[in-house]
C-alpha cells in the first residue's frame, strides 16, 4: 500500500496559500515600506537587530547581495587587503566570483574543505575581513566548539580583522551551543541571516551590526539596486516565520538526531556527522549516485517514501562512500515515525538493520565536542 511519507525539509505552500497566509498575519492598519523606509520594515529591522544582539540591521532582498555589501566597506577599511573564506563558502562555489567580479575584492582561501576553520588557519594570514559560516552548509552543518569559535574570534580581534558572520542557518546553532541566538552572534561584527531556508518564509535576508555599518550597508544597498520600491510580502512572511517557526527549530534539531541513528544503524549508508549538530547533515552511500537515485525514485514512486532528494558524487567525505546527498530536517520529519523510516531504508538499501553500535563517523570527521 503507497505510503506517502517525506524525509526532508517541510511543506512548501502554494503561491495562493502563501498569499492568503500573508493575508492573515497582517494587521489591518500595516502600511507597506517604500524604498526602506516606513514603520513596517523598521520595526522589523529592529526586532532582529535586538534579536541577534547588535545595534542596527537592515533588510535585503538576498544574502548574496548582503553579504557582499558587508565585506565591500570592510575591504575598503582595510586598505583593500584580501578577504579570507572557508573553500566551500557559499562566495566562492554559488555566486559565480560575484565579490571579484562587481567589487573587484580579492580572497584567500581558509582551512580545508573538509572541516570547519579553526585558528591555525589563520596564522599569518592578513586579511580585511574573515567569512566564517555557522553552520558549514555544504559539509554536512558542522559547527567548530565553542572554544573553538572563540579561539578564531579572539584572534582576529587580536589582528583587528573583522568578522562577518554567514547565518543563513545561524537559527539552527542554539541547541548545538546551548546559547541563546544573540550569545553567538554579538561575538562578530556584522551577521547575515535567511528567512527562506529552515524558516521555510520567502526570499530576503537581514544584515546586523553597528550603527555605522548598517548606514554604509544602506548606501550600497542603493548602489545595487537592493532598496527595493516595497518588500513589504517579504517582511511580512519574515516577520511570521520568526514568529512561528523559528521556536520549533530545537526540535528539529533533536529529531535530526534521532533520524541520524536510524540511518546509521544500516549498512552501507552512514550520516555525516554520525550526531548532527544542527538540523541538517549529510548521507553518504557506500554506492553510486547513478545505483542510488533510481532507487529513491522508485521508492518514492512505487513505496511512496520521499525519504532523499537525488544523491550527487561525494568529493570532500570519507572516500570510502560514493556518493551524498543533503538532509534538513523540519516538519516532515516529526511526522514520520522510526519504524517507517527503517522499513524505507530496508527496501532502499534492500537489507535489514545490523542495529550494531553506532559506527564512528567517516574519517574526515572530528567528533563533535562542546
Ligand atoms: C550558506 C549560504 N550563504 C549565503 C546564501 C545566499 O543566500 P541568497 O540565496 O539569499 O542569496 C546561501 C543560499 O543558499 C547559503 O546557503
Amino acid at each position: 500500500m503507497k505510503k506517502n511519507y517525506t524525509l526532508p525539509g517541510s511543506k512548501r505552500l502554494t503561491p495562493k496559500e502563501t498569499l492568503e497566509h500573508l493575508a492573515k498575519v497582517a494587521s489591518v492598519e500595516e502600511r507597506q515600506d517604500f524604498y526602506g523606509g516606513g514603520k513596517l520594515i523598521a520595526d522589523f529591522e529592529n526586532e532582529m537587530a535586538t534579536l541577534l544582539g547588535h545595534e542596527a540591521a537592515v533588510f535585503m532582498p538576498s544574502g548574496t547581495m548582503a553579504q557582499q555589501i558587508a565585506l565591500k566597506i570592510y575591504f575598503d577599511q582595510n586598505d583593500s587587503k584580501p578577504l579570507g573564506f572557508h573553500p566551500l563558502s557559499h562566495l566562492e562555489i554559488h555566486e559565480q566570483g560575484g565579490y571579484e567580479k562587481l567589487h573587484s575584492m580579492s580572497s584567500i582561501l581558509i582551512g580545508e574543505p573538509h572541516r570547519v576553520i579553526t585558528k591555525p588557519d589563520l596564522i599569518k594570514k592578513d586579511l580585511s575581513a574573515l567569512l566564517y559560516e555557522l553552520p558549514q552548509r555544504e559539509i554536512g552543518g558542522v559547527l567548530p566548539t565553542w572554544s573553538e569559535l572563540r579561539e578564531v574570534l579572539a584572534h582576529c580581534k587580536e589582528q583587528e580583522i573583522p568578522v562577518h558572520l554567514d547565518g543563513a542557518r545561524l537559527w539552527e546553532c542554539t541547541s548545538y551551543y546551548n546559547r541563546p541566538l544573540d550569545d553567538i552572534s554579538s561575538e562578530f561584527d556584522s551577521v547575515y541571516v535567511s528567512f527562506y531556508k529552515t524558516l521555510n518564509g520567502l526570499p530576503g535576508s537581514i544584515l546586523t551590526g553597528s550603527s555605522e555599518f548598517i548606514k554604509k550597508s544602506k548606501v550600497w544597498l542603493r548602489r545595487h539596486g537592493g532598496n527595493l520600491f516595497t518588500q513589504f510580502p517579504n517582511i511580512i512572511s519574515a516577520r511570521s516565520a520568526i514568529q512561528d517557526t523559528l521556536p520549533k527549530v530545537p526540535e528539529y534539531c533533536a529529531r535530526a538526531i534521532e533520524v541520524a541513528k536510524v540511518i546509521n544503524s544500516f549498512e552501507g549508508i552512514c550520516t555525516y556527522p554520525e550526531v548532527p549538530h544542527t538540523n541538517m547533515f549529510h548521507v553518504l552511500f557506500k554506492e553510486a549516485a547513478e545505483v542510488i537515485n533510481p532507487r529513491l525514485k522508485e521508492l518514492d514512486v512505487k513505496h511512496g517514501f520521499y525519504v532523499f532528494h537525488p544523491t550527487s558524487k561525494n568529493e570532500y567525505l570519507d572516500d570510502n562512500f560514493q556518493s551524498k546527498t543533503e538532509v534538513s530536517i523540519c516538519d516532515h520529519a516529526l511526522h514520520f515515525p522510526d519504524e517507517e523510516l527503517a522499513k524505507s531504508l530496508e527496501i532502499l538499501l534492500s537489507k535489514q538493520p545490523h542495529f550494531a553500535p553506532l559506527r564512528s563517523g567517516p574519517k574526515a570527521a572530528s567528533k563533535p565536542s562542546r
